[in-house]
Formats: C-alpha cells, sequence, structure tokens
C-alpha cells in the first residue's frame, strides 16, 4: 500500500467494506442505503452541521459536554439531563475505552456487568457492542445534535455503526487518534483507515446526508504550542475533504494565555481555509472548537469552576463556534450527571455574558496570530515537500522526521525532539525547536521570549523550566516561576 492523499476508488473502498462489517457481529445489520434513508428523516434542528453553520453565522458559541455509561437506558437518560438541566446546544456520545481499542469481547463483559451491578463498569457508551437499533434509539430519543466522540486508532467499524445509527457528528483523525493515544501503531496505518473514515462520510455527502467531521485538536494536551496541533488540523482537514467530507470543525485546546490562545483560534480557522481553498476544496464549511483545559485539574470543585469558567471566557472571545465543557470532577474521573451539568450552566453563564465581545481584533491578537501563521505555513509547506507534493505521504514522512512533532505524546512514531516552556505571560514557546521547519527569525522570537523569563527569574533558560510549568498548575498557577505565582 503506499499512502495517497486521493479519494480511494470504489472498489478498494467496498472490498475493505467487507472486512469491516465482518470486525463483530452488529457489522451485519448495516444498511447503507437503508442508512442513507434513515438519516435523511433526521429533523434539520438535529443536524450538527446546520446547528454550527448557524451558530457561526450568529456569532455564538454552543456548548458541548463529554458523555458516555454502558447502558442504552442509562445513557439516554444522562444525555437527556444534560440538555434540559443542563442546557447543553450539542450532544456527545463518549466511546469506552474497549471499543477505542476494537476489544468488543470485553465490551460485552463490561455490558452484562453493568446490568449486574446496576452501574456503569465502562468508561463510556460502547456504540459497536450495542449496534445500529440501539444507536438510533440514542440519538431519536434527545432534541439535540449527537456527536461521537472517542479516541480510536482503527475507527472504521465504530464510524460504520454509529452513521448508519443516526450520528450527525464524528470526532477524531489518522493524526489526531494515534500520536496523543497510541504507542505502537504506524501512522501510515491510521491515515489509511482514516482514510476510509472520511470516505465513508464522504458517500453519505453525495447521497444528500451532511455529517460533521472534528479532528481531534488538543492532541496530548499538555504545552501543545499553537503551531504545532493547528498544523495537525489543517492536514486532518485535507486529508478528509480529499475523502469527500463537507463540514469541518478544527479545534484547539486552550493553553491557558488569552492572547495566545484568542490567536490560534482565529489562525486555525484563517489558514484551514486558505489551504481547503487553495487546494480544491472551497465548498468545505469550517467552523471551530475550544477544548477548555485539557490539562490536570484541581481536586476542589470551586478551584475547578474556575478553570472552566476561565476556558468558556477564553472560547467566548475567541469566536469559537464551540466550546468543549469540563466538569467539577474532572479530577476525580468519570462525572457524575449533576456535576456534569454544573460545569455546562457554569460555561453557559460566561459564555451568554461575553456574547457581544471578542478580543479577535486586538492589536496584540493581531501580531500573535501572524507568528502562528508563519509557523504553520513553514511546517505544511515542509510536510508538502518531504510528501513530494502528497499530504499523506508527507503527513508520515513530516512526523518521522520532526518536522511536525507533538511534546510528551506516547507514540513511537513521533520525533519528540521539542521542548515547549511558557514565556512570563504563559504563553507556549519553544525552548528547543528540534527539527521543526522554522526561519532563524522565527527560532530567534522563542528564544528572545523565554530569556526574558529567565532574565525575570533570575536564572538560566532550562529544561527545569519545562517541569516547573507542568506542575505550576496543580499549584494554582499557570507559569511555573520558582518563587510561585510571583514574578
Ligand atoms: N463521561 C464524561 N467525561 C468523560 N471523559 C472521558 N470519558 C468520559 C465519560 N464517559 C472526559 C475526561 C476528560 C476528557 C478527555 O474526557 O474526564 O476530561
Amino acid at each position: 500500500m503506499i499512502l495517497k492523499n486521493e479519494k480511494l476508488a470504489d472498489d478498494v473502498f467496498q472490498s475493505l467494506r467487507k472486512e469491516v462489517l465482518e470486525q463483530w457481529p452488529t457489522g451485519r445489520a448495516v444498511d447503507f442505503e437503508a442508512a442513507v434513508k434513515y438519516q435523511k428523516e433526521i429533523p434539520a434542528a438535529k443536524r450538527f452541521s446546520l446547528k454550527l453553520d448557524k451558530a457561526d453565522k450568529e456569532g455564538a458559541t454552543l456548548i458541548q459536554p463529554r458523555a458516555g455509561v454502558a447502558l442504552p437506558d442509562e445513557h439516554i437518560e444522562l444525555l437527556r439531563f444534560l440538555e434540559t438541566e443542563g442546557e447543553a446546544d450539542l450532544l456527545p456520545s463518549t466511546i469506552d475505552s474497549y471499543t477505542r481499542h476494537n476489544r468488543y469481547k470485553e465490551a460485552e463483559v463490561g455490558i452484562e456487568e453493568s446490568r449486574t451491578h446496576h452501574r456503569s463498569l465502562l468508561n463510556g457508551f460502547p456504540a459497536v457492542n450495542h449496534g445500529v437499533e440501539v444507536c438510533r434509539k440514542v440519538t431519536s430519543s434527545v432534541k439535540s445534535p449527537v456527536q461521537v466522540r472517542h479516541g480510536t486508532p482503527d475507527a472504521r467499524l465504530l464510524t460504520e455503526i454509529s452513521v448508519a445509527g443516526g450520528f450527525t457528528s464524528y470526532e477524531g483523525g489518522g493524526i489526531s487518534y494515534n500520536i496523543p493515544y497510541a504507542k505502537e501503531h504506524s501512522l501510515e496505518k491510521t491515515i489509511y483507515d482514516w482514510q476510509y473514515c472520511d470516505r465513508l462520510i464522504g458517500l453519505y455527502e453525495e447521497a444528500g446526508v451532511t455529517i460533521n467531521r472534528e479532528p481531534f485538536g488538543p492532541l496530548t494536551g499538555t504545552l501543545v504550542p499553537p503551531c504545532i496541533s493547528n498544523s495537525v488540523a489543517v492536514l486532518e482537514s485535507l486529508l478528509a475533504a480529499a475523502q469527500g467530507v463537507k463540514h469541518l470543525t478544527v479545534g484547539y485546546g486552550q493553553c491557558g494565555n488569552v492572547i495566545q490562545d484568542v490567536a490560534a483560534i482565529k489562525s486555525l480557522r484563517k489558514v484551514t481555509e486558505d489551504f481547503l481553498r487553495e487546494h480544491g476544496f472551497g465548498d468545505v464549511t469550517v467552523t471551530t472548537v475550544l477544548h477548555q483545559w485539557m490539562g490536570g485539574f484541581p481536586q476542589d470543585e470551586s478551584k475547578a469552576f474556575g478553570v472552566i469558567s476561565w476556558g468558556a471566557a477564553t472560547a467566548a472571545l475567541a469566536g469559537a463556534t464551540k466550546v468543549i465543557v469540563k466538569t467539577p470532577h474532572e479530577a476525580m474521573g468519570v462525572p457524575t450527571k449533576e456535576a456534569n451539568a454544573a460545569g455546562l450552566k457554569a460555561t453557559k453563564q460566561v459564555v451568554s455574558m461575553l456574547a457581544d465581545q471578542n478580543l479577535l481584533n486586538l492589536k496584540e491578537v493581531n501580531e500573535e496570530a501572524r507568528i502562528i501563521e508563519e509557523e504553520m505555513r513553514a511546517i505544511l509547506a515542509a510536510t508538502l515537500e518531504i510528501g513530494g507534493g502528497d499530504f499523506a505521504l508527507g503527513s508520515v514522512r513530516a512526523f518521522a522526521a520532526g518536522v511536525i512533532d507533538v511534546p510528551f505524546a506516547p507514540s513511537k512514531f513521533n520525533a519528540g525532539k521539542i521542548l515547549p516552556a511558557r514565556d512570563m505571560n504563559g504563553a507556549v514557546r519553544l525552548l528547543d525547536t528540534g527539527n521543526l521547519p522554522f526561519t532563524d527569525a522565527l527560532k530567534k522570537f522563542h528564544k528572545d521570549k523565554l530569556e526574558e523569563r529567565g532574565k525575570a527569574e533570575r536564572r538560566p533558560v532550562s529544561f527545569q523550566m519545562v517541569v516547573d510549568d507542568i506542575y505550576a498548575i496543580g499549584k494554582g498557577h499557570l507559569v511555573g516561576h520558582p518563587q510561585g505565582g510571583a514574578r
């Protein structure tokens, strides 16, 4: 197999499909024609991409939780609670870890044990085991659009069952669901498997069914420089569009400095739109999502609300189309439905109050966005070059060469050469740019920002800053100053 960023041929797709639908008995119930008919009967108000497009035109920021339990009735009750009590605009179905690893036998045991013990013994909703009919029951039992959210390197069967099951949005990508989640999965294979997922959604689009696609933005969620996660989002957008995807939501995980975060969302949208247009996909719609703080959370619930609210404010000020919401139970594990609704309501309050404000045209934001854009363009140009003009092959080679490099990623297909640290204002900079294809001016920009911090802290710029920054949040600070919160 030679990876290429080209639409999978029909015969290749159909022969793969036979194998995919045999992976678990529920696969046999997938009937594409019937699924298209079912999808077409879903009311417009429940179609994910339409609700996002409308919010985007109005400049509104929609709120969406994460949620998933093992059994269908409890899962439906949970989603209903989040849309009524929690005021969620968009709903999720978070998939359990066994399903993410294609371990359907173990998921089945988890379902049985959850029935016996009257509580969820899986950390999400096992959509593959439940199959098409149960998914339709879930998606038709709520008023809002529902998305599948997961973290699955080989998600082909899950995609088949989800879309046939009435979900109208689907998260993930061949890079973003590999590098931060897996150690041994080859990037070449996961990109190929995700071409299948995107081609399937392309087939639905061609049959008149719009399905929203969301590459997973935050990656490892720890000190990821915006240029890295944004470049991956652009690549996954191009890979998806080549398979016929028409509705994309590109994402970014909050880093904590509001100027940098607003600039990141601004440049993410702009460069994604530019690249799609320049590569012949000008008809694809682009919306954005900000993920509230993906790093460690305080145990204390009031403090957790502080973190949640800062994420909510950042999403509103960045004009993100939606925000993925954390809960006051984040430090503890899977939240109760009440804690989940509480995070949503705190977020709704902040987003509503900031509905008429944004920082998108602030001078400092424009300056920061210009730098992120320059970095992204350098990374994307080098990726295309190393791939001999192909973004799929280029992505594999760029990761191998460290042209794209995700900090703190478990994957052995990631170079792991760059080192991020925060500057004096908490913005994420690079202490070591590794093999990123940056100009000397860009390298100097990062160096100067960190030297400014070293001077203020009266210590040399070193790995210790990285360590201090990782621990800072646990102590209630963004920047790991040696003297604590003060400069
Ligand atoms: N319900 C709610 N939140 C979940 N997360 C993972 N699984 C679930 C679930 N079943 C959340 C984690 C973390 C994020 C990556 O996903 O708490 O915030």
